[in-house]
């Protein structure tokens, strides 16, 4: 039998137990192993019901997802799937009973329904993710499911990805029994109650299946959900027919229908770009020159300094994470106004059920306001969230290395100043980094971790580490202007204003966007995070731009107005009192205007030549930062740009996008675009060198594992 399951006995019940470390995926070799020992039993006269269960932290985290990348890819054949060996362990005549701890998901829930019964420690959970990597349940899970927990509940967890704990998943039905204490031991016990008792098999149980009647308006209503909550995914839509199949045909013939589905989702783009989001949020972890052993200095106690939109949002990240923290303000009505943006933000978590009160008033006891830094002297880590300007966060940053402990992080919150002048102020650039967190703090995933030149490895390693234990994902970034997120917003948002200033509308250059996949439009975007905001950077900026070289205006014309977006009811479009938008005539007459006194000839854009040139500005430039060694894979880039910048998950992000359509593609458009536009399309290297050796981004990050440290 394969190394990585093992059959023993105790007594009269026989024990497969799976050891495939660390989360027993049904790597080539487990599905063989279970099947062998299934066969064992079926013949060992002294057996009369066998446990099921995985050995280390879980049961079974599902298929392995590497094997579907190898078939995608065309590197292994397509097997026969999982179906086989769970007809087999359903068709055993001894029963099998699963005994689920940590994770039950995908494949491994799929083992699980096949099994005669289920036990599960408290803690356990159950679920069927497929979907999050863009494809279906692919083991009859779409079929077995409902005739468990019902369709409503079913469609619920195939179409949204959650897993369901334990207790519920016993209500629910998937599960029979939990076990507290110890599980093999329990689940031993309850395979001698029932060794007697005929086997139920999943597959004949149909009494939850429901009618048309009952069906009808839960597929509706899932279909319409699916479509404005996960607008442009194909695997939920797939989903819910696999399990409207359930409904309507013969379990076999279900499972075909199933199959076809799960075939078309696994081998589209879809797929394999939510694939690699997979494997991207777990390497962006990986940093070549900081070992896996890299000490970390605790962080029990955390201060922030400033209480506005952003300081308020990261002492509540922290809160969350029942980590201590001080809230310091420069005048008691900013704190007190800064307080009043936490209770309120907490308040609204309540109602919408987020949070309970219990917890938030847990979390509120933990956000200590304070007007000084005397209490920052035994903090483990501060993080400056004051206005944005180098000379007062020089100031801060002073203070901050007279009162903080030796060896305290001292983060900057900071989007565009640079981390090693903010450094300098301090006799410890060492412990110096910046923790560039997205708006609202609380909500955005994101966090950049940006390496200045003398950071340590130790405050790297702890900030890293720390940004999980926040519920964040933190990407490690270069110091260099906007660091990369930003940076390639510049380019990003400058062609959504060219594309206007040329003769687009407003709303067709979002609303091409928004149907590329975007979670909202660039001009919106903007609208949104306050256009004064930019305005004031360009401003300050100017000088470094390089003289003759085309810049957008109507967006600095519309700020001249006091037009900054929502905050003042106007921007590119205009608000009402709930920040309702609505296209405004005004803005297209005065853009016509302007460009009529500037003599930009103006044209109908196609919405494709819309997506082209922003997406390809954003990649363009992400190509550069890449090359500089300001990201250190490409990949580094797309999970920055999925979890802060609305990028669509089903298209990998905008460096995975651009390696689907083809770097010699995309060069060639950037070539057309620079013979109509000028310099500012000028290719970056990296994309020409590429395109010309028909490579991949991916493929360069591989080769290089470059540092993200800039001298
Ligand atoms: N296949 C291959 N590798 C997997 C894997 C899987 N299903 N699940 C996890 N891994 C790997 C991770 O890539 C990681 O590798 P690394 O250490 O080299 O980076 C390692 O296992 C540990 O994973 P995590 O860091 O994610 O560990 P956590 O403890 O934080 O989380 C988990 C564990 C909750 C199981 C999480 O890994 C997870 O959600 N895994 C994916 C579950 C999933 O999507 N299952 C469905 C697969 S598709 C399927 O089953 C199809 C079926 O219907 C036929
Ligand atoms: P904000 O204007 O909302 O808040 C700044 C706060 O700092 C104010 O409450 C102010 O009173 C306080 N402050 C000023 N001097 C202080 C001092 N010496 N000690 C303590 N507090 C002091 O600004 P916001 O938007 O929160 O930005 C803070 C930082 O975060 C800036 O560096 C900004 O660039 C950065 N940032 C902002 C984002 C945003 O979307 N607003 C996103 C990411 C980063």
């Amino acid at each position: 039998m394969s190394d990585l399951v093992q059959l023993t006995k105790n007594g009269d019940i026989a024990v497969i137990t799976i050891n495939n470390p660390p989360v027993n995926a049904l790597s080539p070799g487990v599905p063989e192993g279970i099947g062998e020992a299934i066969e064992q039993i079926s013949k060992d006269p002294g057996v009369r019901a066998a446990v099921l269960i995985g050995g280390g932290r879980t049961f079974i985290a599902g298929a392995d997802i590497k094997e579907f990348e190898k078939m995608t890819s065309g590197k292994t054949e397509r097997g026969a799937g999982l179906l086989p060996l769970l007809l087999k362990i359903e068709n055993s005549t001894k029963p099998v009973v699963v005994a689920i701890h940590g994770n039950a998901f995908g494949g491994g829930l799929e083992i699980a329904m096949s099994g005669h019964y289920r036990v599960a420690s408290p803690d356990a959970q159950v679920g069927q993710p497929e979907v999050k990597l863009g494809i279906i349940p692919g083991a009859a899970g779409t079929q077995r499911l409902p005739r468990l927990a019902g369709v409503e509940k079913a469609v619920e967890m195939c179409v949204e990805g959650k897993p369901v704990k334990a207790p519920d998943a016993v209500k629910y039905g998937i599960v029979d029994r939990l076990i507290e204490g110890d599980l093999l031991a329990g689940a031993i016990a309850f395979a001698r109650e029932v060794a007697a008792k005929p086997a139920p098999k999943t597959r004949e149980r149909n009494g939850k299946l429901g009618t048309a009647e009952q069906n009808t308006p839960i597929f509706a209503a899932a279909r319409e959900t699916t479509r404005t909550k996960q607008r442009g995914f194909m695997a939920p839509l797939a989903a819910i027919e696999a399990i409207e199949a359930a409904t309507k045909l013969p379990f076999e013939q279900g499972c075909e229908k199933e199959k076809e589905l799960f075939v078309k989702c696994l081998f589209s783009d879809q797929s394999k770009a939510l694939i690699h989001v997979f494997f991207g949020e777990r390497e962006v972890a990986k940093i070549p020159d900081i070992p896996k052993e890299t000490p970390l200095i605790p962080v029990n106690k955390a201060a922030v300094a400033g209480a506005g939109t952003m300081g308020g949002g990261i002492a509540m990240v922290f809160a969350n994470a029942g980590i201590p923290v001080l809230l310091k303000d420069a005048d008691q009505a900013a704190l007190d106004r800064g307080l009043a943006n936490i209770q309120k933000n907490y308040a609204s978590s309540v109602k919408r059920g987020r949070f309970t009160q219990q917890f938030v008033d847990e979390c509120l006891k933990r956000i200590q306001p304070t007007l000084s830094f005397d209490g920052f002297s035994d903090a483990d880590m501060v993080i400056e969230a004051v206005f944005e300007g180098m000379a007062l966060k020089k100031e801060v940053f002073t203070e901050l290395d007279r009162v903080c402990k030796s060896g305290a992080i001292l983060a900057s919150n900071t989007s565009t100043l640079n981390i090693d002048e903010i450094a300098s102020a301090t006799s410890r650039p060492e412990s110096v980094i910046g923790t560039h967190f997205f708006s609202p703090a609380n909500v955005m995933r994101l966090l950049e971790i940006v390496r200045g030149r003398a950071t340590s490895k130790e405050v790297i390693a702890t900030c890293m580490q720390l940004s999980k234990k926040l519920g964040k994902i933190g990407v490690l970034v270069g110091n260099c202007r906007g660091f990369v997120g930003n940076r390639m917003f510049g380019p990003y948002r400058r062609e959504a204003q060219f594309l206007v200033e040329e003769g687009a509308s407003v709303e067709a250059v979002d609303k091409a966007l928004v149907d590329y996949g975007m979670a909202m439009g660039p001009l919106a975007t903007g609208d949104l995070a306050g256009l004064d905001v930019g305005w004031r950077i360009r401003k300050e900026y100017r000088h470094l731009e390089k003289p003759g070289i085309r810049q957008p205006f109507a967006e600095d014309r519309l700020c001249e107005m006091g037009r900054y977006g929502q905050k003042t009811g106007a921007g590119w479009y205009k608000y009402d009192e709930n920040r309702k938008p609505s296209g405004d005539p005004e803005v297209a007459e005065l853009v016509r205007k302007w460009t009529t006194e500037a003599k930009i000839s103006q044209r109908q854009i196609p919405a494709e030549e819309i997506v082209d040139r922003c997406i390809y500005a954003l990649v363009n430039e992400g190509a550069r930062i890449l090359e500089e060694g300001y990201a250190l894979r490409a990949v580094d880039i797309d999970i920055i740009y999925l979890n802060g910048y609305g990028f669509p998950a089903y298209r990998g992000g905008p460096m995975w996008y651009a390696d689907t359509v083809g770097l010699k593609n995309v060069y060639d458009r950037v070539l057309e675009f620079q013979k109509q536009h000028g310099e500012i399309w000028e290719p970056a290297p990296l994309l020409k060198q590429l395109a010309e050796q028909g490579k991949k981004f991916a493929d360069f990050a591989k080769e290089q594992g470059v540092a993200a440290s800039k001298p």
